[in-house]
């Protein structure tokens, strides 16, 4: 194995039954790759889920040795253009495979084609149905027109679990000989929100300073505070404390480099995970109907610092 290659890739499942998760999904794939013939199909999924692995775990499977000339992956987002990326594949599909059925296509981010692109693209799909299979991969799949999501087989690959994130996470520490405390791995979690390829990324970064992680390793690299520290500041503003909370932010973002975004996505999560006792419900609601006016505010170019100031005044009204 290449020891140079960035973790995510060093670690990408090679087989399907290296796929964590999504159970049915992979059981339907391993059927296609031992009758060697699959249908088209639209992966559809949040980031760094596994649907490009998934692709390339099953054209492994089918073709072993001859991978390579028989799988094409492309962007539909390649900054070159629609047109590269339609001659590409209009290339590799009108010549037939010498050892296969079919080649197969797979192309990322499929939802942002525009629906003309999307509409040659199925006549490409339709073009060359005996000698070329295409996955398509994307976030959204009310994206994608009608016409292709009739001609495919649609997979919903879900954000995986923190059991599964940890299970992969746990794997690749060994491997690395890397020790991570209970902690880190709730910290990865955390900041992963479910994106494997996140948080094999922070791992992989933390990894290159110390060989014992712990909490604030992740943190501090996925700039993120720790979910106590956002807690403390929200609690500090709803008792009034304005000064104290504007100080706290003051460290937040100078600490931690956070931008705006990052830090209302994280006042956001801890207020709606503060128990009854520390916030009632009833000023819970209110909180949370700030908290959405304040980041529409910032998504409309406001200045970062004014706007969580503001906000954290505005919560001092709850108390
Ligand atoms: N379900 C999974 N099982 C194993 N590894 C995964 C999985 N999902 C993501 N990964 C890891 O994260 C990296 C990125 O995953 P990828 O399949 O490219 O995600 P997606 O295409 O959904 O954005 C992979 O190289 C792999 O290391
Ligand atoms: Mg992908």
């Amino acid at each position: 194995m290449n020891e140079s290659l960035p973790w995510v890739e060093k670690y990408r499942p090679q087989k399907l039954s290296e796929i964590v998760g999504h159970t049915e999904i992979v059981k339907r794939l391993k059927q296609y790759a031992e009758n060697k013939n699959i249908p088209n199909m639209l992966f559809t999924g949040s980031a760094g889920i596994g649907k490009t692995s998934a692709a390339v775990a099953l054209a492994k499977e089918i073709y072993g040795d001859n991978f390579q000339q028989n799988f094409l992956e492309l962007n539909a987002s390649d900054e070159r253009g629609i047109d590269v990326v339609r001659n590409t594949i209009k290339d590799f599909a009108r010549t037939l495979s010498f050892d296969a059925e079919f080649k197969i296509i797979f192309l990322d981010e499929s939802d942002a084609l525009t629906s003309d692109a999307q509409q040659a693209l199925r006549r490409t799909m339709e073009k060359y149905t005996k000698t070329a299979r295409f996955i398509l991969s994307c976030n959204y799949s009310s994206k994608i027109i009608e016409p292709i999501q009739s001609r495919c087989v649609v997979s919903r690959f879900k954000p995986l679990t923190s059991k599964e994130l940890n299970s992969r996470i746990k794997e690749i520490s060994e491997k690395e000989k890397i020790n991570l405390t209970e902690k880190a791995f709730e910290a990865l979690n955390y900041v992963s929100a479910g994106d494997l390829r996140k948080a094999i990324n922070v791992l992989e970064a933390a990894s290159t300073l110390n060989k014992k992680i712990d909490e604030n390793e992740i943190y501090d690299i996925a700039s993120r505070a720790k979910p106590e520290e956002i807690k403390k500041m929200i609690l500090t503003a709803v008792k009034g404390n304005f000064l104290e909370a504007k100080k706290m932010l003051e460290e937040l973002m100078l600490e931690h480099g956070m931008n705006g975004e990052d830090v209302i996505t994280q006042i956001y999560r801890e207020t709606v995970y503060c128990d009854e006792t520390e916030i009632n419900s009833k000023t819970k609601i209110e909180l949370i109907s700030e908290i959405g006016e304040y980041n529409f505010r910032l998504t409309q170019g406001a200045n970062e610092r004014i706007q969580l100031e503001a906000l954290l005044a505005q919560f001092g009204k709850y108390k």
